[in-house]
């Protein structure tokens, strides 16, 4: 393990099938106010509404609802949760939904008190939080993100047609997380295998870094076996357990900064389908999905040790008689076939980008250098068009 790093989660976590008993207890630790948010009525389809909100009644809170949660919430919405949890004087942001409740209710904790616009403060200037904070628990029924246990947040502008993410600090994630892998049963298909492709790239994109032996590589590749053997599972049946408990378990260990410790991580993939997002508004994993291969097939020959290895430890590629190359776009290629398997869109035409929107959106991809090639804004413009 190279460098030097602080490790701490401070979110608790209640996984399975019994988990949201554990609401009860949680509740107990915050005071009376609870800001409940919640997204655009699935809960209120599923009954989890209702089971909320009365636990929340037992335990003699008082609710303010910040419902309308949108996929990709945006700056609007945040000024609007912001002053509902000032003036409610939230003590508790309970998220009930996916990660854009998760990641709106943390973006809402840092807002309320903020003296600044805080899209302009945390979102363009990427400042560090120096005002109260309220705290967020969350209750997941989408798998994906990551959001339940990490400080990620992010916000779409979709008159600057920017969707950036702050990361925020551990005094900003949830302070609890209950994980029932049933209430994402009634997830439509499209959005399951969405979030299935966000966990692989979130995987992907921290395991493209770095040329040394480290631990979190290993972590990483039996995270991601587990994750092509329960998606296929879930795509076959949905209400498979054992499947849909696996996955909800990976997607948190994805991204709750375990596995990047020791590495300086890539994020290209994001960048992009993130801006592919502001302009089109597309589901978060599809517009990964789109651009993934495209970017990895450009970036492969700065990485082919890595991407070898991909193939040969992820994808059971046999490496007999064959050069480096080979293996590694062999790697690539079964990937291609999972993500055909289990349905995903690989094309950014189908999510409705246009060739007029190409330019606009590489402009509003920030360039990052943790992988193995730093693209420049044409190598960008060329990827998105290999995209379409
Ligand atoms: O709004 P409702 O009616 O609840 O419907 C949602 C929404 O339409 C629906 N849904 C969720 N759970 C359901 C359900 N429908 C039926 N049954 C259920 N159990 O699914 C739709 C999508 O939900 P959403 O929360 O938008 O999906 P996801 O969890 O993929 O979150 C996407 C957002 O997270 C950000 C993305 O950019 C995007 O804004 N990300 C956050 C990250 C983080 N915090 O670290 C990292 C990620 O890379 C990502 O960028
Ligand atoms: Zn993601």
């Amino acid at each position: 393990m190279l460098g030097n790093f602080t490790y701490s989660n401070p979110t608790r976590l209640h996984f399975g099938d019994k988990s949201l008993e554990m609401l009860k207890e949680e509740l107990a630790l915050f005071g009376k106010n609870v800001l409940l948010t919640y997204g655009g009525g699935s809960i209120k389809k599923t009954g989890l509404y209702d089971e909320i909100v009365k636990i929340l009644n037992d335990c003699g809170k008082k609710i303010t609802e910040l419902p309308g949660v949108m996929p990709n919430p945006t700056v609007e919405k945040l000024y609007e949760g912001a002053k509902l949890a000032r003036e409610s004087e939230a003590e508790l942001i309970l998220a009930v939904g996916g990660g854009s409740v998760c990641d709106y209710s943390k973006a809402v904790s840092v807002s309320a008190y903020c003296n600044e616009d805080p899209w302009e403060k945390y979102y363009i200037k990427q400042e560090d939080v120096d005002n109260k904070i309220i705290p967020v628990g969350c209750v997941l029924t989408m798998v994906g993100t990551g959001s339940e246990m990490n400080g990620g947040a992010v916000i779409t502008n979709h008159a600057a047609k920017l969707k950036i993410g702050h990361v925020f600090g551990d005094n900003v994630f949830p302070k609890f997380a209950v994980l029932n892998p049933k209430l994402t049963y009634t997830l439509p298909k499209y959005q399951m295998v969405a979030g299935f492709f966000d966990i692989m790239n979130h995987i992907t994109e921290q395991y493209f870094s770095g040329t040394d032996d480290n631990t979190s590589d290993y972590l990483m590749e039996g995270l991601m076996k587990s994750l092509v053997v329960s998606s296929k599972e879930a795509v076959k049946n949905p209400e498979n357990y054992e499947a849909r408990s696996n996955i909800m378990w990976i997607a948190t260990w994805a991204l709750n900064t375990l596995v990047a410790k020791g590495k300086t991580t890539d994020w290209m993939v994001h960048m992009i389908g993130q801006a592919v997002g502001a302009y089109t508004d597309a589901t978060h994993g599809m517009t990964l999905a789109a651009v993934a291969l495209p970017y990895y097939r450009h970036i492969m020959p700065y990485g082919t040790e890595k991407f070898k290895r991909f193939a040969v430890n992820v994808w059971n590629i046999n490496p007999e008689c064959k050069d480096d190359i080979s293996i590694a776009e062999e790697g690539l290629k079964a990937m291609e076939s999972w993500m055909k398997e289990i349905g995903l869109v690989m094309k950014t035409s189908e999510l409705g980008m246009t060739e007029d929107m190409i330019e606009g959106i590489a402009d509003a991809v920030f360039l990052l250098d943790g992988g193995y090639k730093k693209l420049t804004r044409e190598e960008v413009i060329e990827i998105l068009k290999e995209s379409m």
